[in-house]
């Protein structure tokens, strides 16, 4: 099984040195978690991007193995910063890191961490993303956040995906949940007469359905006329 080291640095020559460490190391890949939280107001997100970008062709140049780069959903033009990502030399990009925003306690007036383990319904953001992206940009394309079940997974792969990844299941249910889904997926794509993964892979991206509009802001009215407060109001009783 390919191991592929996780990597979250602070400074330029802290990053670099521990992605070679990794390589030297064995990992057979590396995943450079991005995240940077500007604070300063007099920092522009071109600043940000840039740095970024700077951060992924300097790993580049000192080593060889392949890069992913994982990225938060809060840019402003995803699409730019996915393509300049990928010519800095990322192999992969992974939408999308799940951040866990602080909470407060109105008891003691103090910020505390809480840790909640994401559920199906967030798939949606990175369902979008992927599906936008694929054939856009010149990577192979993971989608985290929101896979819990064998459903997920295909939703992935139809959009684009090359990789559906697991954290918040395999917490919850165990390493065992791997394993149903992979038979769930099998049994589902069976029944569907499909032959292989790949002939599923990006079937229903933005390029592929008959609605491209589905996946841009044109859908705003459709969606909210879908909404049905009886079906809702059945569901919750
Ligand atoms: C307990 C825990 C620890 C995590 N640690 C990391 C980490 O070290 N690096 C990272 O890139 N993501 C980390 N993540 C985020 C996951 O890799 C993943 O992107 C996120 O949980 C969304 O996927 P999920 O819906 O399958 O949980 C962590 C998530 C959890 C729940």
């Amino acid at each position: 099984m390919p191991i592929i080291g996780s990597l979250n640095g602070v400074s330029t020559g802290g990053w670099v040195e521990y992605a070679q460490k990794m390589e030297e190391a064995g990992a057979d890949a590396l995943e450079l978690n991005l995240y940077y939280l500007p604070i300063d107001p007099s920092v522009t997100s071109t600043d940000v991007e840039s740095g970024y970008t700077a951060l992924v062709g300097d790993i580049r140049t000192q080593v060889s193995i392949p890069l992913a780069v994982k990225l938060s959903p809060f840019f402003t033009a995803l699409p730019n910063v996915a393509n300049r990502l990928a010519e800095a030399g990322a192999n992969g990009l992974v939408l999308f890191n799940r951040f866990y925003q602080p909470e407060l306690d109105l008891e003691t007036l103090e910020v505390v961490p809480n840790l909640a383990l994401s559920n199906s319904d967030e798939l949606r953001l990175p369902l979008r993303w992927i599906a936008i992206l694929h054939g856009r940009v010149d990577a192979d394309l993971a989608l985290s956040s929101g896979v819990h079940t064998a459903e997920d997974a295909l939703k992935a792969v139809m959009a684009g995906a090359n990789i559906a990844t697991l954290t918040s299941a395999l917490l919850s249910s165990g390493i065992g949940r791997v394993t149903q889904i992979l038979a769930d997926m099998q049994e589902w794509m069976e029944e569907h007469e499909y032959e292989s993964v790949s002939q599923m892979r990006g079937s229903m991206s933005q390029q592929s359905v008959a609605e491209p509009a589905a996946f841009e802001r044109a859908n705003y009215i459709k969606v909210l006329s879908s909404f049905d407060p009886n079906a809702m109001a059945a569901r919750d009783r």
